[in-house]
């Protein structure tokens, strides 16, 4: 094994991995949720956005790559930490007492379970039309793809559910990410937490808003 097998065969190594991909993750959910935020300008904002984004082809195919390589290294390191964990303490706590212990960190397996289904179904809803709650799609108008999509209870109610869990994610995985890279110290209320806190509410509340937009009729 190389160097860099034997880094990744660590759990450290596998934390780095998991923080390096989660950045890049919130790197991109900063700027989609900024992007989405337009549809609260009207249909010509966020269609010429959407229309802008795929002229850019090469670019938008490398950013589609990354972030395609970075969810698999993220779910794999995940889910081989997880077994490494399990193996080394095969029996288990029998008082589990965590240091920090919040809702967030407590739900980063089935919340980031939630999240991967949520992305699957969320490409084949918008990107690619396959699934199509109202029975329209349109590649040319996103407006309209979420204004029709978001008038039905369900996929509006999916969508909220899901961005509890990312909010969530967004919390415990900011917060840890850092901690892991190594790049801020130890310390029992660090100033990034904060900036997780603030981050992890303002992705949350901007995602959130637009199928509750939709939902009650603001946004029509
Ligand atoms: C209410 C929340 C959200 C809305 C309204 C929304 C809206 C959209 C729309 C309309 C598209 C298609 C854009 C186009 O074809 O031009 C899209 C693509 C995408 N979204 Fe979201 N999104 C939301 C949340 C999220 C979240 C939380 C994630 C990740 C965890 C995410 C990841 C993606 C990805 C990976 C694509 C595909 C981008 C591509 O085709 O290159 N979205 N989103």
């Amino acid at each position: 094994m190389g160097r860099l097998g034997s880094f990744y065969g660590s759990m450290v190594g596998k934390k780095v991995v998991m923080g390096v991909t989660g950045l890049i993750g919130i790197a991109y959910l900063i700027l989609h949720v900024l992007g989405n935020l337009l549809v609260f300008r009207g249909p010509t904002a966020i269609n010429s956005y959407a229309h802008f984004l795929k002229s850019t082809g090469e670019l938008l195919w490398t950013v589609r790559i990354i972030l395609i390589v970075a969810v698999i290294l993220h779910v794999v390191a995940a889910v081989q930490l997880t077994q490494q964990n399990r193996a080394a303490r095969p029996i288990g706590y029998t008082r589990r007492e965590p240091q920090v212990a919040t809702i967030a960190s407590r739900t980063m397996r089935w919340g980031g379970a939630l999240l991967l289904i949520f992305i699957i179904f969320h490409i084949l809803h918008f990107t690619t039309g396959t699934i199509r709650p109202a029975g329209v799609f349109s590649s040319e108008d996103v407006y309209a793809n979420m204004v029709t999509s978001f008038r039905i209870w369900w996929v509006a109610l999916f969508y909220v559910i899901a961005m509890v869990a990312l909010g969530l994610h967004l919390f415990h995985g900011a917060w840890s990410s850092v901690r892991s890279i190594g790049v801020s110290p130890k310390s029992p209320q660090p100033f990034h937490r904060t900036v997780s806190l603030l981050l992890a509410v303002l992705v949350w509340a901007g995602f959130t808003s637009i199928p509750v937009a939709v939902f009650v009729g603001l946004v029509r």
